[in-house]
């Protein structure tokens, strides 16, 4: 599999723990993301393609022989030829039950309409912002006194904990011939 991100790779760290040598490319549109640096550490081959009309033409020149593309923490819309090339074979995972709070900040998006408990998402990606169909939601509580730093990192606990499984459940469903 391949594994698309922007940010610090948390995701992908707990996706490599469990697959390891399964994950064969990482591609960030960031030079300096973390999960560049972490990806390198595990010996995994990375890629950066910035941002432009052609991006998702030019990530998906690279992705020849990848069963299953995992973004994770990847802060572009992923559009054509891309999704056609991977249907139902780009998974994302996101900091909110949806269709709650799709988009940026989700966790902040929670703490401002006062909900009681929020959690995240593994998903199917389509053209829209985090509306693909669910695969997989873990809950946690959001707390009076949450931050939106003390809330994420609550979120992100169930995040490493949900990637796995669902990705787990998606490959086997590709042996399977779905
Ligand atoms: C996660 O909270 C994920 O849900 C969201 O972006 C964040 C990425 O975090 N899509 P990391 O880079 O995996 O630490």
């Amino acid at each position: 599999m391949a594994v698309l991100g922007s940010g610090t790779g948390s995701n992908f760290q707990a996706l490599y723990e469990e697959f390891g040598a399964g994950i064969v490319l990482v591609i960030s549109d960031r030079p300096g993301a973390g999960i560049l640096e972490k990806a390198k550490r595990a010996g995994i081959p990375t890629i950066v393609e910035k941002g432009g009309p052609d991006l998702c033409a030019r990530i998906l020149g690279h992705l020849e022989g990848i069963d299953l593309v995992c973004l994770a923490g990847f802060m572009r819309l992923v559009k054509e030829p891309l999704l056609s090339a991977f249907p139902r074979r780009i998974l994302n995972i996101h900091p909110s039950l949806l269709p709650k709070y799709p988009g940026l900040g989700a966790w902040v998006q929670a703490i401002e309409d006062g909900a009681g408990e929020s959690g995240c998402t593994v998903h199917y990606v389509d053209a829209g912002m985090d509306t693909g169909e669910l695969i997989l939601q873990a809950r946690v509580p959001v707390l009076r006194d949450d931050t939106p730093e003390t809330l994420h990192a609550r979120i992100q606990v169930e995040e490493h904990r949900i990637y796995p499984l669902a990705v787990k459940a998606c490959l086997a469903a590709i042996k399977d011939g779905e």
